[in-house]
């Protein structure tokens, strides 16, 4: 897929407030600081379409982009940094997962994990209430320019090997870096495969 236009339409508080629409919907969804801003910037071609930064929780607002005036693109804020408040953590899981639970037209959210990590307790428990809740999900691992090709290899066949402890089958994957654009294609492929469907 080609992105010709990518423009910002609306932020929102609240998730219930999100404009109806039944235009297919793909939402960026991970820890604070995972890269979610950037990857949306480098799919999109865009520097500063997203905001990014290098302080973690930039984005505090569910963003919604619209893609060659045909699907949506949502920029979420991130969970959990490290150690945050059980409250904290408490508020985003209320907050995106009720977006996630009343978008009718959501095709898919994208979990973003860095690569460098090993799978962290709030990711894997998002995933697995995805699951439960029967949502489409795909994984995207990000920075993979802050690793060798060898230890990138060996983190993400970890990171599988450790979801088929609780899953069947694995979900689709991505590599990404927004520094190189790897990964770009392949996930815009993907997108455009189920908008097709
Ligand atoms: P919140 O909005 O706070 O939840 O963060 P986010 O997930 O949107 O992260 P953001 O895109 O703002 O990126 C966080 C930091 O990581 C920034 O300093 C980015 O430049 C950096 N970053 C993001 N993606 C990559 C990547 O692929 N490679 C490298 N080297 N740095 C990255
Ligand atoms: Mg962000």
């Amino acid at each position: 897929m080609q992105i010709k236009t990518a423009k910002f339409v609306i932020s929102n508080t609240d998730p219930l407030k999100c404009p109806q629409s039944s235009k297919p919907e793909y939402a960026f969804v991970g820890r604070s600081n995972v890269g979610k801003s950037s990857l949306i910037n480098m799919l999109t071609n865009q520097k500063k379409l997203a905001k990014t930064s290098g302080r973690p929780g930039k984005t505090q607002l569910i963003n919604h982009f619209i893609i060659n005036e045909y699907w949506y693109l949502v920029d979420l804020p991130g969970y959990g940094y490290a150690q945050v408040s059980r409250t904290q953590r408490r508020k985003w899981q209320d907050f995106v997962r009720s977006y996630i639970q009343h978008r009718e037209n959501l095709t898919c959210v994208m979990v973003l994990v860095d690569v460098r990590l090993e799978p962290q307790q709030p990711d894997t428990d998002f995933i697995e209430w995805l699951g439960v809740n029967g949502v489409p999900f795909a994984i995207i691992f990000t920075k993979a320019d802050k690793i060798s090709k060898n230890q990138l290899a060996k983190n993400v066949a970890h990171y599988k090997k450790e979801l088929l402890k609780t899953w069947e089958e694995l979900p689709t994957t991505f590599i990404t870096s927004s520094e190189t654009k790897e990964g770009s294609k392949e996930v815009l492929s993907y997108i455009d495969q189920i908008n097709e469907q």
